[in-house]
């Protein structure tokens, strides 16, 4: 007999770097990228159930997640039962604080959650190292957000190493109306270098060396994003916001991802206040939420 239910919660990324080399014959770009945790945090909650895979979402895109194994968190249900052997019988309940098509991972979170969930739900015992290889048969993200943290990704970006990171920043993101789709703003930053050569993607020193010192300034300094004239391209309002938050005194701003969320690192949690009021009256954004990381990966709470 399994545990009544399993509640997990799981974290937004946000990519300090992104650094986007060339497009690999599986139609993926190779990457240096390094990836950073927020406690932006979406809940996964599994039950037993006796008629297969049941979900549900409330919160952040409830009204346009698919429902059934176009959703990433089904498919991680799916994975979890086939490897143990076991029917897939769950009812998975996506709480969700993290946009969706927002840059931030949310999909990729939600199967990262699904996957310890159904395992601790049925007993499963995989472990983290199964877990990861799961989630990298998921999508490019999930693995980063199984672990957590702050880890450079390479490959497509499912190949993590951990990095020295001291202290904790304090960030707000610019959430957006609408998403922008992954595979069409890879799309249009190859379309934008047409013509020239791609060097191979890197992970740049000043970034480590912020990371290791904790220094908001100089991180503030070295963020940089590959994909950014490509969201921006698609959706120009994005230059406004971002030059908006260097005005309001952002130590540095960024599109997350793939966009259209922005990223603006604070000096310190009430930097981070006046920052979010700051943009809310800008009205070029659809809200704000404010976080910290680096935070803990996919874990169950209760
Ligand atoms: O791995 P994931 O399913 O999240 O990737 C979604 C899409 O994003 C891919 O189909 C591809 O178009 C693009 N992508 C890419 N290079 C990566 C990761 C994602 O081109 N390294």
């Amino acid at each position: 007999m399994g545990a009544a239910s399993v509640t997990v919660r799981v974290p937004a990324k946000v990519n300090l770097q992104l650094s986007v080399g060339p497009l690999r014959a599986d139609g993926f770009h190779e990457l240096a990228t390094v990836f950073h945790a927020v406690n932006l945090c979406d809940e996964v909650i599994a039950r037993p159930s006796a008629g297969g895979i049941r979900l549900s979402v409330s919160g952040e895109g409830a009204e346009i997640l698919p429902l059934d194994d176009a959703n990433l968190a089904h498919r991680a249900a799916t994975l979890v039962a086939e490897r143990l052997g076991l029917a897939p019988d769950v009812e998975l309940h996506l709480n969700k604080a993290i946009p969706v098509a927002g840059g931030m991972a949310g999909g990729s979170a939600d199967a990262a959650a699904a996957l310890v969930a159904c395992d601790a739900l049925w007993r499963g015992s995989l472990g983290r190292d199964e877990l990861s290889v799961l989630a990298a048969a998921l999508g490019s993200d999930v693995p980063f957000a199984l672990q957590g943290g702050t880890a450079i990704g390479t490959g497509r970006g499912e190949r993590l190493t951990p990095v020295l990171s001291r202290g904790s920043f304090s960030w707000v993101f610019a959430l957006a109306d609408g998403g922008l789709s992954t595979p069409a703003v890879y799309a249009e930053c190859d379309r934008l270098r047409e013509g020239r050569s791609t060097p191979e993607p890197y992970v740049s020193d000043m970034l480590l060396q912020a990371l290791a010192a904790g220094d908001p300034l100089l991180l503030g300094k070295a963020l940089h994003n590959d994909l950014q004239s490509a969201a921006i391209s698609l959706r120009a309002s994005l230059s406004d916001l971002l030059e908006i938050g260097d005005d309001l005194g952002a130590l540095g701003g960024i599109v997350s991802g793939s966009g259209p969320t922005c990223a603006f690192l604070a000096r310190d949690g009430e930097h981070a206040l006046d920052l979010a009021v700051g943009l809310t009256s800008t009205g070029l954004c659809r809200t704000v939420r404010t976080a910290t990381g680096p935070v803990a990966g996919a874990r169950v709470i209760g």
